[in-house]
């Protein structure tokens, strides 16, 4: 069995907890361990060179530079540098908003990671999902037209936005969702002396990307203008 990898970042960017944002989620979709530290040895490092993958949203860009030697490590590497160039590695970067605001942007290299999206859940999992977690409060398609609350959007009226598959794959990190939604193995567990006002959606990685390919076989609900989100 190979050893985990080695990602040195930033001790600011471990502090405030970056790694945990994207490194279960890497996990996840390639099954490869990568742990990070603030200096010393490493397989790979976020810093001032390598291949440029995001910035911060006030300036300071951040390179990935894969140092490892070892020809095994260097695979994996790789892997991590697609994968964070991907739609769902940048949905994980820009996701990363400790105390509600977003920190890291991909903007800049956006133009060059143009890439074709692919949705490899189970569509069928991913519709049943969709409403016993999310039909609560979401008309998700004619089997609960009539549900739904107020003025939550519906599924496909979601669907109609530009960037709704980022938008579903980190739905846990928009409100109002962090307050009662926990995802295994990467969001943190509910502070136990929390309010409950609505019982909690526990999902997994896996189960979101199954709602994701389901929400792809939607028909995009036409909104009347554009929305750009910037
Ligand atoms: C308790 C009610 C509730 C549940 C349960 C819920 N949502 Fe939402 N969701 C909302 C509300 C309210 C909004 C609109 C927030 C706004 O526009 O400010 C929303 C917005 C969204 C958005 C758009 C986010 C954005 O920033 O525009 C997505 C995507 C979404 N929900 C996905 C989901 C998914 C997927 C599930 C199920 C796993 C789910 N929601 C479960 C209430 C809920």
């Amino acid at each position: 069995m190979a050893e985990d990898l080695i990602l040195r970042m930033p001790k600011t960017m471990l502090d405030a907890g970056f790694h945990k944002q994207i490194l279960p989620r890497f996990k996840f979709k390639h099954r490869i361990a990568v742990v990070a530290v603030p200096d010393g040895q490493a397989d790979m490092a976020f810093g001032e060179t390598g291949t440029q993958v995001f910035q911060k949203v006030d300036g300071a860009v951040f390179k990935l530079d894969i140092v490892t030697e070892d020809t095994d490590a260097q695979a994996q590497a790789a892997t991590f540098l697609k994968w964070l160039k991907s739609t769902s590695g940048k949905a994980a970067i820009e996701g990363f908003k400790p105390d509600g605001v977003q920190i890291y942007t991909t903007k800049v290299v956006a133009a060059e990671i143009k890439t074709d999206e692919t949705f490899d859940g189970d569509k069928a999992t991913g519709s049943r999902l969709a409403l016993v977690h999310c039909g609560r409060c979401h008309v998700i398609d004619k089997r609960n037209r009539m549900g739904g609350i107020g003025s939550t959007p519906s599924f496909a009226a979601l669907r109609g936005r530009e960037n709704w598959s980022d938008l579903f794959r980190a739905f846990y990190v928009h409100n109002p969702h962090p307050s009662f939604t926990q995802v295994a193995g990467v969001t943190d567990p509910f502070d136990p002396s929390r309010q409950i006002h609505v019982a909690p959606v526990e999902i997994t990685p896996e189960e979101i990307e199954a709602i994701t390919a389901f929400v792809a076989t939607l028909k995009p609900k036409q909104l009347g203008r554009p929305i750009k989100s910037n």
